[in-house]
């Protein structure tokens, strides 16, 4: 113990005198209140806590956007109501409250360190889940705040994730690939150069979440996300949005305008399947991950197979192309097929929905709900 001190002092010997003689950064001194050492050892006194309970208590960060309410209902029917804690920094609408698996939800802005560090100590916080990001084409359109939710927020989960031990579930996304990735397919690894800040900042993140991995123990787990489409929850401005937007246009107003061409191919998947991957691998024996970063798939498809298939169901869908330059040249740096090959064999990844299924899924779902809306 006196050495992890000592190694604790010496680090903020260096963080409080930089040699370079520049004023210590108010970010470093964080730092300084656990050394690395410390974090191994508050590891194992937070896996006490969490076999007392035998289930994960879960923060979810970012809760409001696409994915989060979805993936609180499946950790809530898992792990019991009380133990999943929705957050965001947005009011939840009434339906997050009125659902049946309505379960805590709170503000937290991850920009601010001291309340997320007083959420996970006041909850006894073991998993967190970090969804709270800016997306791909609102990125382009916010670069400053991008960087700052999607970089030094990130910062502040890393942290608060390796002082109090927590397993950390991070997504990426195949916007951490770029123009010259090999693109047909993409393997897990290989060259990442994206050309947006969006996914300048995913590379990021799993380059740092790796480095804790190896350098303080955490149990750091990500995976890189296709599109992902739901039908009760509204894509956050990515580039793969249309793939939402087509199935609510068709139902509502039987016409669509797609922003992509109609041969850009790309990775998509069913949000279920997309939440199901996120519980599995969150629940994988750490001995069966070779790696802490996988792309998962489930299919791939372009805009113009997507409307044929939707036409199968609505034939008298209109379809009229009005490219927007943005997401077009940020669809054309990404994936178009992504070989999640190594997913599928250590962790058993299994994808459920295929197009067919899906559109059949996404049509059914809306139509039912556009029906009620209009009965009311
Ligand atoms: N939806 C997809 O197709 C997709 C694909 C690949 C990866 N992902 C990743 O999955 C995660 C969730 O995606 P999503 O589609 O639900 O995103 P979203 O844009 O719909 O939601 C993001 C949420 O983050 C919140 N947020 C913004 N700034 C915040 C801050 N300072 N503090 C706390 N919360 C803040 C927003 O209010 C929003 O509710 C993201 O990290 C995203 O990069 C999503």
């Amino acid at each position: 113990m006196p050495v992890f001190r000592a190694l604790a002092r010496a680090a903020q010997q260096t963080v409080l005198t930089p040699g370079c003689g520049c004023r210590p950064l108010a970010l470093a001194v964080r730092h300084i209140s656990f050394s690395p050492r410390q974090v191994t050892s508050d590891a194992s006194f937070h896996s006490v806590s969490f076999s007392e309970t035998d289930h994960p208590k879960v923060l979810i960060t970012g809760g409001l956007g696409q994915l989060g309410v979805g993936l609180a209902k499946l950790l809530r029917k898992r792990f019991g109501k009380n133990n999943v804690i929705l957050s965001d920094i947005r009011k939840p609408p009434s339906h997050v409250f009125h659902s049946g698996m309505t379960g805590p939800f709170i503000y937290s802005d991850i920009l601010d360190y001291k309340n997320l560090r007083e959420i996970v100590v006041n909850n006894r916080i073991t998993w967190l889940v970090h969804y709270s990001a800016l997306l791909s084409a609102v990125g382009e359109a916010n670069v400053s705040l991008a960087r700052a939710v999607n970089i030094t927020g990130l910062h502040n989960i890393l942290d608060i994730a390796a002082e109090h031990g927590l397993r950390l579930f991070v997504p990426s996304t195949i916007g951490a690939f770029g123009p010259t990735s090999p693109r047909n397919p993409t393997p897990d690894l290989c060259v990442q150069r994206p050309r947006t800040i969006y996914g300048v900042s995913k590379v990021h993140a799993e380059l740092m979440g790796e480095y804790y991995h190896h350098k303080y123990g955490l149990d750091f787990r990500c995976l890189r996300y296709p599109g992902i489409i739901s039908a009760d929850s509204q894509p956050g401005g990515g580039t793969t949005d249309y793939a939402v937007a087509i199935f609510h246009d068709a139902v509502k107003t039987g016409k669509f305008e797609c922003n992509l061409k109609p041969d850009t191919r790309l990775p998509m998947m069913y949000i279920d399947d997309c939440l199901r991957a996120t519980l599995e691998v969150m629940e994988s024996p750490a001995e069966q991950l070779s790696m802490r970063t996988y792309n998962i798939n489930a299919m791939s498809f372009t805009p113009e197979e997507l409307v044929a298939e939707v036409q199968k169901q609505l034939p008298d869908l209109q379809v009229t192309y009005n490219i927007d330059p943005v997401r077009q040249a940020i669809a054309d740096s990404w994936p178009m097929n992504f070989d999640d090959e190594n997913a599928r064999r250590e962790w058993g990844w299994k994808h459920e929905y295929d197009l067919p299924e899906l559109v059949t899924t996404m049509l059914n779902s809306i139509g039912a709900d556009s029906r009620i809306a209009s009965a009311n």
